[in-house]
């Protein structure tokens, strides 16, 4: 079982990961012992040059992908030895995921990508769409809840995948490069209003990124080199 009340360990823990492409007779070592914990709350930035291997770490700590070595921890249960069953259990209900392109399901409004997730988990309809229209208008998309995601801009789009990763109080986001497919002031504006709700939820992030502005407002900055991960100061970006 899960420590339901794991104030006191890291939401994730990364081990010592490993992870080598072979591509052709060419070795590529994109995580080489890479460690770090987050610990409930916090917002991470993961930073690093195109080709670090962010979103491979990304998907290693979504339980997507296993490392060659090492472990990912999740609330203090190691993941590595988990049947595909429970995986999907503990990606459903303690992690959510926000992706460059938001990966909504194109038939449904905006309303029901935000419910669909929280009825996977045995909630009503109703519940689900409590929750979805609450988290929709705290992002200002209130008069936007019945249109499918072609009928939303791109910011509007992004918010909505927000709200969706939001959608089962999970206890981790995985994000990467949430608002890195939006012009630059509605990507400002789109991650100031994912940081504001992140924290009023109280989830802990883990968001790679390009931009270094947003980066330096998170709690804390780590950078992929190398294949290891190395903590900077916020203040030092
Ligand atoms: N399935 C794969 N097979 C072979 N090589 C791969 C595979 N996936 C990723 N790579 C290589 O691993 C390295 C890291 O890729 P990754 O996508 O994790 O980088 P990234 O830091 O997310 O880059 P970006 O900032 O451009 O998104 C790259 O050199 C990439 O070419
Ligand atoms: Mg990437």
């Amino acid at each position: 079982m899960l420590d339901m009340n794991a104030q006191h360990i890291p939401v994730l823990r990364l081990i010592g990961l490993q992870r080598t492409f072979h591509q052709g007779t060419r070795e590529i070592n994109v995580l080489a012992g890479a460690s770090l914990d987050v610990w409930p709350g916090q917002c991470v930035a993961l930073v690093g040059p195109s080709g670090t291997g962010k979103s491979t770490l990304l998907h290693i700590a979504g339980l997507l992908e296993t490392p060659d070595a090492g472990h990912v921890v999740i609330a203090g249960r190691d993941c590595a030895t988990l049947d595909d069953q429970d995986r999907t259990r503990i990606r459903r209900a303690e992690m959510g995921f926000i992706y460059q392109f938001h990966q909504l399901l194109p038939e449904f409004s905006a309303l029901e990508n935000v419910a669909l997730p929280q009825m996977l988990l045995g909630r009503s309809r109703r519940e689900g769409e409590e929750r979805a229209s609450k988290l929709l208008s705290s992002m200002g998309l209130a008069e936007r809840l019945d249109h499918r995601p072609a009928q939303l801009s791109g910011g509007e789009q992004q918010r909505t995948a927000i709200c969706r990763a939001l959608a089962n109080r999970p206890r981790l986001i995985l994000a990467d490069e949430p608002t890195g497919n939006l012009d630059p002031r509605t990507s400002e504006l789109v991650f100031h209003e994912l940081i504001g709700l992140f924290r009023s939820e109280g989830v802990a992030a883990l968001i790679a990124t390009h931009n270094l502005d947003l980066a330096r407002r998170m709690d804390r900055v780590v950078v992929l080199d190398s294949g290891h991960l190395v903590e900077i100061s916020p203040q030092a970006v």
